[in-house]
């Protein structure tokens, strides 16, 4: 179901007392943070509980009832139980007749139970409106009030009218309303609290598997070969040298790999002449984590550029330097040109790498127009891969003819590294040919190529 977010009265009107009265069944940690918040918001609040004179401290100015007296005197009921006690909600089924049940509750694991908690209550009260919120916030954050990482409820439910009423008080709570659709959208609420950071770990995985991978391939190829064949030992080049080439190697390989599933998309469009059918899962998985990508990729060109920064204190170049201090070599212009070029090229294209990043910081991101956003997200990254790309080019310059630097027949990282964002590069390209822009741009406004039969 496509969340759909719910225009509500701003914060300022809503904030007037109404004295409203909502009922909250359960005396726990939730239920007290949530009472506390509904009363300072000034609606009035009575508890249901099993014991009224004795169910512990609750927010001064809540009354107390037995379930089915606060039940009948509310309209909108918050169930803040568990679902192992929900049984007991049956018996209440005549008071709790075309009442607002809000299922704020959660499970310990995923799975647990065969259907959603909010729906297991539906089917206990077929009678009453069962709405799914709340779920996703901690009491801390129900009883503080909204900030920044806690803003959004999310809300499903079968009735529109007990959703509205709900996202009402959500509204006057100071939260922002996301409507995801019917009862069985529960299940899905009901797992995001027990995910974690769930789009960052198939990036997090590609960081660790192609940063091990590296390590070992250079490891072996620049040190250990060396080891073997001239009995030198320079292992202390993995803390400075390799970690400089692993990282980059890394970042640009993680870069090209965000901006690749957009070319993929692309030519799938072109091939089915359609922008209607939807794309492969594994294709749509890897779309949704290309921001997670590039701000990994971004840490780890960070990185590089840190490590770049001491080069000139590392105690192996100073003595290398005063080594060579009694000899003057001759000046190399086309050395000096490729450095210089090389690091410019690298200056500039980390300096849109971070542009790129700030701009997907959600602050930012929302302050931009959709058009101004995707301009830097896809326009200027395309260039950013290519300034990378183009360092590295000019990093290997003509190397890749000498047969020095194929040790033990290996090419050396930063040429495998080098396949990828030319791939991407590449393909980009073919899509900016005008006629192929031009099909692309008629499919992507809604243009159909019919099939001939
Ligand atoms: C290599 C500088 C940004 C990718 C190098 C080297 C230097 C350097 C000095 C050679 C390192 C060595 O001798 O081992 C810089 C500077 C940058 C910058 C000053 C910006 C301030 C970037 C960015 C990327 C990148 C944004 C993109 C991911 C690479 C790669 C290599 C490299 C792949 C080859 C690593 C190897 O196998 O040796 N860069 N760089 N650099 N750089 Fe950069």
């Amino acid at each position: 179901v496509k969340p759909e977010s719910l225009s509500l009265c701003p914060l300022g009107t809503a904030a007037a007392p109404e004295q409203e009265l909502l009922c909250i069944f359960g005396t726990g940690d939730l239920g007290r943070s949530l009472g506390q918040r509904l009363l300072q918001t000034g609606y009035r609040v009575v508890y249901g509980s099993r014991r009224p004179h004795s169910c512990g401290p609750l927010p001064e100015r809540a009354q107390v009832m037995s379930h089915a007296a606060a039940a009948q005197s509310a309209n909108l009921v918050f169930i803040c139980i568990h679902r192992e006690n929900y049984d007991f909600l049956e018996t209440l089924a005549p008071e709790l007749k075309g009442k607002v049940l809000v299922d704020v509750s959660n499970n310990v694991e995923k799975n647990l139970y065969p259907e959603a908690n909010a729906e297991y209550l539906q089917r206990l009260i077929p009678g009453a409106h069962v709405v799914k919120a709340f779920n996703t916030l901690s009491a801390w954050a129900l009883q503080n009030g909204p900030s920044d990482a806690n803003r959004q409820v999310y809300l499903c439910g079968n009735n529109a009218e007990a959703k509205q009423a709900v996202s009402v008080v959500a509204t006057k709570l100071g939260f922002t309303v996301l409507d995801r659709g019917s009862v069985s959208a529960a299940k899905e609420l009901e797992d995001f609290p027990l995910q974690l950071f769930p789009e960052w770990r198939l990036p997090l995985r590609l960081a660790v598997g192609l940063t091990a991978f590296f390590f070992f391939y250079l490891l072996i190829r620049d040190i250990i070969s060396v080891y073997i064949k001239e009995k030198k030992d320079i292992s202390f080049r993995i803390m400075v040298s390799l970690a400089n080439k692993v990282f980059p190697i890394v970042s640009l390989i993680m870069l090209s790999l965000c901006y690749l599933p957009g070319v993929i998309a692309a030519f799938l469009q072109l091939y089915r002449g359609t922008k209607y059918k939807r794309f492969p899962d594994w294709l749509d998985r890897w779309m949704l984590c290309r921001k997670q990508l590039g701000l990994l990729a971004l840490g780890f060109a960070f990185l590089h550029v840190l490590y770049t920064l001491i080069i000139p204190i590392r105690y192996y170049v100073r003595f290398r330097l005063s080594v060579r201090e009694n000899r003057t070599p001759e000046f190399d212009t086309t050395m000096a040109w490729r450095t210089d070029s090389y690091y410019s090229v690298g200056i500039l294209g980390f300096g849109l790498y971070l542009l790129l990043g700030i701009t997907s910081l959600p602050s930012v991101s929302n302050a931009l127009s959709w058009r101004e956003f995707s301009f830097i997200q896809s326009k200027l990254g395309h260039v950013t891969l290519f300034f990378c790309t183009f360092h590295t080019y000019l990093y290997g310059w003509d190397k890749f003819l000498r047969a020095s630097s194929y040790k033990w027949y290996t090419p050396p990282g930063y040429m495998l590294c080098l396949v990828l964002p030319s791939v991407v590069l590449v393909l980009k390209l073919l899509l900016l040919l005008p006629c192929v822009d031009r099909s692309l741009t008629r499919i992507r406004q809604g243009w159909e190529r019919t099939n001939p039969d």
